[in-house]
């Protein structure tokens, strides 16, 4: 088994505690639970990110643990602000026919557990999208249910729904294979999303 540095272990129990607290859907509970269930065993450790974008000067307005008032929620952001040098940025590949024309410049994402992140994991992917203001992220649909906390204001949609504004400390629950996407108005947002693959054999 490996180590788990206690930056990581503290940002999880944070994160988690808060997923749980804020999801209000069954089935993100249930998820939530087989994804507690797994991390209480570390996987392997990767040595180093490759760090950010661009885009994530951003992290200046939406990753400040003072922005928020719920002591959960605040817990999470410094807790996040002590892994975040440790994470390798990413633009999102595949079809971005939906997305804005802005959004390469525009988003950023980054696991923290899962694949390419700093806990390396087949079975729980639990990371990080910051969306610049002004930007539709694409729709795009995933095997692995899903799970959203969002820390700011900002826009979601997901199967048939129309857009909806979950609000800081909000929560959405995807379901396997259902398409979503998010978009920005006047304020970047981030948001964070935990899916449970380790169902997926192949995942
Ligand atoms: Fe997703």
């Amino acid at each position: 088994m490996a180590d788990r540095p206690d930056e990581l272990q503290t940002f999880l129990d944070a994160s988690l505690d808060a997923f749980e607290a804020h999801a209000d859907h069954p089935r993100a509970q249930a998820s939530l639970a087989k994804i507690r269930a797994a991390l209480a065993e570390p996987g392997e450790m990767a040595e180093k990110g490759a760090g950010r974008l661009p885009v994530c000067a951003l992290l200046d307005e939406v990753a400040v643990p003072e922005r928020f008032e719920a002591p959960d929620l605040r817990r999470v952001i410094k807790a996040f602000g002590d892994i975040e040098p440790r994470l390798t940025w990413e633009i999102r590949g595949g079809d971005m026919s939906t997305a804005s024309e802005n959004i390469a410049e525009g988003h950023a994402n980054a696991r923290i557990v899962g694949p390419g992140g700093i806990e390396r994991r087949s079975d729980v992917w639990l990371g990080v999208s910051l969306l610049a203001p002004h930007v539709r992220y694409p729709d795009h649909n995933h095997p692995p249910e899903e799970t959203y906390l969002v820390f700011s204001e900002g826009e979601f949609r997901h199967g048939d729904s129309g857009w909806f504004a979950p609000g800081v400390g909000g929560s959405l629950y995807n379901e396997p294979g259902i398409s979503h996407a998010m978009r920005t108005g006047d304020a970047p947002m981030l948001a964070m999303w935990a899916l449970w693959a380790g169902d997926r054999t192949e995942a």
